[in-house]
């Protein structure tokens, strides 16, 4: 991942590569939050004591409410990012908000490397979603996408210790 502050260029199609695939993947979105929860488990299965919600939770996986918006928030501000890359070549998430993402993630315990496992789980579960639209293209597209995103929470992280 590199800086946030370095402008990358994201070109008009990797926007739509990203716009056009979550349009199709948001009509399951509970199919798919489910999914993306449990390959970051299945990455890092200690992962789940970092949400409240979880850790003390004995209802099952699949039936707790409150899975359901980290994983769309993670998808649509990825979004989000895209199209902020192509127009503006950075991200530009409002200050107030990125302040807290990085507070709430930094007081969460989550560290630069639950990204990784994030972003794996992320095209792990774009890739299974939308098979007959994936390629290289729209990989490198939503990752860049990701990567820019998360560089900026981690920044925030960082500020927020
Ligand atoms: C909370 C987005 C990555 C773990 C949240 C919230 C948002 C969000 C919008 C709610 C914020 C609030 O209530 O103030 C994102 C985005 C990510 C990302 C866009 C990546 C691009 C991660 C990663 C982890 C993580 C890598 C660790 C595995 C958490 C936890 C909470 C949280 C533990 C608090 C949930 C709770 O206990 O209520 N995230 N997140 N997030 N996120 Fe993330």
């Amino acid at each position: 991942m590199g800086t946030t502050l370095e402008a990358r260029v994201f070109t008009e199609d990797q926007e739509a590569l990203v716009l056009k695939s979550w349009n199709e993947m948001k009509k399951n979105s509970a199919e798919l939050s489910l999914k993306f929860f449990m390959k970051i488990l299945e990455i890092a299965p200690a992962a789940k004591q970092l949400f409240s919600f979880l850790k003390d939770s004995n209802i099952p996986l699949e039936q707790n409410p409150k899975l359901k918006p980290h994983a769309i928030s993670v998808f649509m501000m990825t979004c989000e990012s895209a199209v902020q890359l192509r127009k503006a070549g950075k991200v530009t998430v409002r200050e107030s908000n990125l302040k807290k993402l990085g507070a709430t993630h930094f007081k969460a315990g989550v560290v630069a490397e639950h990204f990784e496992v994030t972003k794996l789980a992320l095209l792990e579960t774009i890739k299974e979603a939308v098979p007959e639209m994936w390629s290289p293209a729209m990989k490198n597209a939503w990752e860049e996408a990701h990567d820019q995103l998360a560089n900026a929470i981690i920044s925030e992280m960082k500020n927020a210790s």
